[in-house]
């Protein structure tokens, strides 16, 4: 499959078969995601899987679509409010090429943003220094959505003279 049709037919799944999914994959994509570009090579994300423990804490309302395996990607906010803004950019890069590697092994993922309320800051041992970008469900899809069809982006670009 050609990348443009990968990235046209990711979507974020809601719900997962009970399927296990292989950790040694999973570790290599998030390996390969690391090819992120990040300004001065912050490399700020971190990644922490989620253990059943933390994942009933997390008391997520549908439990991650009953993802076989959760984990946060968190990123450092470094020295000052640019490297923080640009990390978390980094960081989104990052999450991105995973969200697609594991969509090219017919893998789905399902983003929660409730990691960056406080108490569950803390649930994940996130310190201070860190921005948690997303808690992700990965599983096998049970269910596929149908496409979310976006606005064409000639109706978002401008041209400066
Ligand atoms: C920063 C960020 C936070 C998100 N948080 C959630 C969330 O809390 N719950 C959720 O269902 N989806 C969340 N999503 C996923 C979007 O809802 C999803 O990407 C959007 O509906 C478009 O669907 P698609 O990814 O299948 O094209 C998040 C996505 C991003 C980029």
């Amino acid at each position: 499959m050609k990348l443009a049709e990968r990235i046209a037919t990711r979507r974020n799944i809601k719900t997962f078969r009970q399927d296990p999914v292989d950790e040694t994959m999973v570790n290599a994509v998030l390996q390969t995601a690391t090819m992120a570009p990040n300004h001065r090579l912050t490399e700020p994300w971190e990644v922490v899987f989620v253990g059943p423990k933390a994942r009933a804490a997390l008391n997520h309302g549908a439990d991650f679509g009953g993802a076989p395996i959760v984990l946060a990607v968190l990123s450092n906010r470094g020295q000052n409010e640019l490297e923080r803004e640009e990390n978390l950019v980094a960081t989104a890069c990052f999450v991105q090429n995973f969200l697609l590697l594991l969509h090219a092994e017919g893998v789905g993922t399902r983003w929660a943003s409730l990691g960056s309320l406080p108490k569950n800051r803390e649930i994940l041992g996130a310190a201070e220094k860190y921005d948690v970008v997303g808690v992700f469900g990965i599983g096998y899809p049970s269910e596929i959505p149908a496409p979310k069809m976006r606005t064409p982006i000639s109706e978002k670009t401008r041209h400066l003279p």
